[in-house]
């Protein structure tokens, strides 16, 4: 596609309008895998939940994917799922559940325009909720929120308001109101209509839709008595507290619009993917390194957001996924590596998503690509065809775990060096050298300690170099020049490690605890030490 011909810049431009690309945010636990699977409910193109992932006695892997996918033209990796929803692109981008952090669940949050935080009605706001928000206002994502499993016992709806108020300090604004307590959940009532009520009737086994039934307010009473007139008064209450709704306030991160709901019996999921079509934005402008912005008309360019290998263990295949910010992706184009100014063929390569053959072959702004064995592509690369593109890199995110790496045996050294230098490549660790330690026993820097056993198991597997790590004391790093390394490296009795060199060339400082950090601080106020993301703390 090339902007000379208005056409088809005019059939981006409206192919981009009709996408919306989101993730899903939540501790563990909170029910994504459930949301996940009740919000496929609603597309068109799947009958039946219980697909989406591969979790507990759930229906789930890859096979059965592969079947639904020639089925019912759904493709699905773990990186991203793509379906209709009236007469949109819905484009859920998966940020992996772990039980801890990794790095690829903050790099997901740059592909996408919008996230859904998932907060347990009885759990309120967990550790991982908050600092998944906290990566969505750094980079200016705005979030709308879901109060899920409200069939169960939980707290008060105005109390988790409040907290969202004071912990995460953006103004709740509730779309819709709950009528009943958590545990006595009777049905909805939504904010713009308070003359009807939405009754739910829940259907054994959870995976299919809750019978949804409609009455104006009289009826409403005559049913629920009490809680009926309850309802309006909290939502009232809610809502005077508040500004009001505000779509500017809502992409500027200020306010997020609530719903209440359960993902198991599949209640208040389609007001919520209604509100995902409704008031996420679509596709826009990206920002590039040199401050211009590229508009989504032009010519393809597109992020890789993420590398992930061995998602078919009997191929050995890298995937890395392309987030398409501007013009058309189709299959076999030639497209250069800004990094490099090199073309790279994706002659080979595959898209792995796409609602139907078509689109398979052919994505749009805020779609995901998928291009297997794109070897030469590195986490943050920007791939572009025409006018040079070079998005700005992807946020590196302070690590708060460190281990030394060493080869077991040492006569591996060539394959443990490949190894290590292939894992920093494709972003699961960040690997640090200094010239203490050699690059025989790198630091490898991690966002959650999950990342080492990942490391430990793909060292010993793909790499045939099983390794040690023997684990530091250090719980912060931060960014310094020239000039701080000198001091630092002084210093090195305070802090006990020599300064260390990311493969991108930053040098880190590392520090014990935030009371060692200040402290050296405080002696040496003119040091550069910058944090490389503020993560909640
Ligand atoms: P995750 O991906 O965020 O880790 O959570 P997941 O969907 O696996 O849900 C965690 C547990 O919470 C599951 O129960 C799930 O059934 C339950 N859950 C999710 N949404 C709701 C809801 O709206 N209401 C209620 N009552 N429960 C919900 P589990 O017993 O751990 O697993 P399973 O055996 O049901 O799969």
């Amino acid at each position: 596609m090339s902007t000379d011909s208005p056409a088809t810049a005019a059939q981006v431009l409206q192919e981009a309008s009709r996408r919306r690309t989101f993730a899903v945010i939540s501790h563990p636990d909170a029910g994504k895998s459930t949301l996940t699977e009740a919000l496929a409910l609603h597309a068109q193109a799947i009958t039946s939940a219980g697909a989406v992932h591969g979790k507990g006695g759930r229906k789930g892997v890859t096979s059965d994917w592969m079947e639904l996918e020639k089925d019912r033209g759904i493709s699905v990796t773990s990186a991203a799922l793509q379906f209709g929803h009236r007469d949109h692109v819905m484009n859920l981008v998966d940020t992996p559940g772990h039980a801890d952090f990794s790095e690829d669940t903050y790099r997901v949050l740059s592909a996408v325009d919008c996230a859904i935080m998932l907060v347990d009605a009885a759990k309120g706001l967990e550790e991982q909720t908050r600092k998944l928000f906290s990566v969505c206002r750094h980079r200016g994502v705005p979030v709308i929120t879901f109060i899920n499993k409200w069939d169960r016992r939980g707290r008060e709806a105005l109390e988790l308001l409040d907290d969202i108020q004071n912990i995460l300090e953006i103004t709740p604004v509730p779309q819709v109101w709950p009528v009943g307590n958590a545990g006595n959940f009777r049905g909805l009532v939504e904010a713009a209509d308070t003359e009807q009520f939405l009754k739910y009737t829940r259907v054994p086994g959870g995976t299919h839709e809750a019978e949804e039934e409609a009455m104006d307010a009289a009826a409403a009473e005559a049913v629920e008595g009490e809680l009926w007139p309850t309802a309006l008064e909290e939502l009232e209450l809610a809502l005077d507290s508040g500004p009001g709704w505000d779509p500017q306030a809502f992409r500027e991160g200020k306010i997020t619009p609530v719903f209440f709901g359960s993902a198991l019996t599949n209640i208040g999921v389609r007001l919520l993917l209604d509100a995902v079509v409704d008031l996420a934005p679509s596709p826009d402008a990206r920002e590039m390194a040199n401050g211009d912005h590229r508009p989504v008309e032009e010519e393809f360019a597109g992020i890789v957001f993420k590398i992930q290998a061995n998602m078919d263990p009997a191929h050995r295949d890298r995937i890395a996924f392309i987030r398409v910010c501007s013009g058309v992706f189709e299959r076999g184009m030639n497209v250069t590596r800004a990094a490099s100014g090199r073309s790279l063929t994706t002659k080979y390569a595959h898209t792995v998503f796409g609602a139907e053959r078509t689109v398979a072959d052919i994505c749009y702004p805020g779609d995901v690509v998928g291009l297997i064995n794109a070897t030469a592509l590195r986490v943050g690369d920007t791939l572009y065809v025409g006018k040079k593109a070079e998005f700005p890199p992807l946020p590196a995110f302070a690590p708060e775990h460190f281990a030394v790496a060493r080869p077991k045996d040492i006569s591996r050294s060539k394959q443990f060096r490949k190894g290590i230098s292939q894992l920093d490549e494709e972003g699961v660790v960040q690997v640090l050298t200094s010239d203490r330690r050699g690059d025989q026993a790198p630091v490898l820097a991690a966002v959650g300690p999950m990342q080492f056993d990942v490391v430990l198991h793909r060292m010993e597997h793909e790499f045939s170099s099983p390794i040690v790590l023997e684990r530091l004391p250090y719980s912060l790093a931060r960014v310094t020049d020239a000039a701080g390394a000198d001091v630092l490296n002084k210093a090195r009795l305070v802090t006990g490690e020599p300064l260390t060199r990311r493969s991108d060339n930053a040098l880190l400082a590392l520090f014990g605890d935030k009371w060692q950090l200040n402290s050296f601080v405080r002696g040496n106020p003119d040091v550069k030490l910058e944090t490389l993301i503020a993560t909640a703390d």
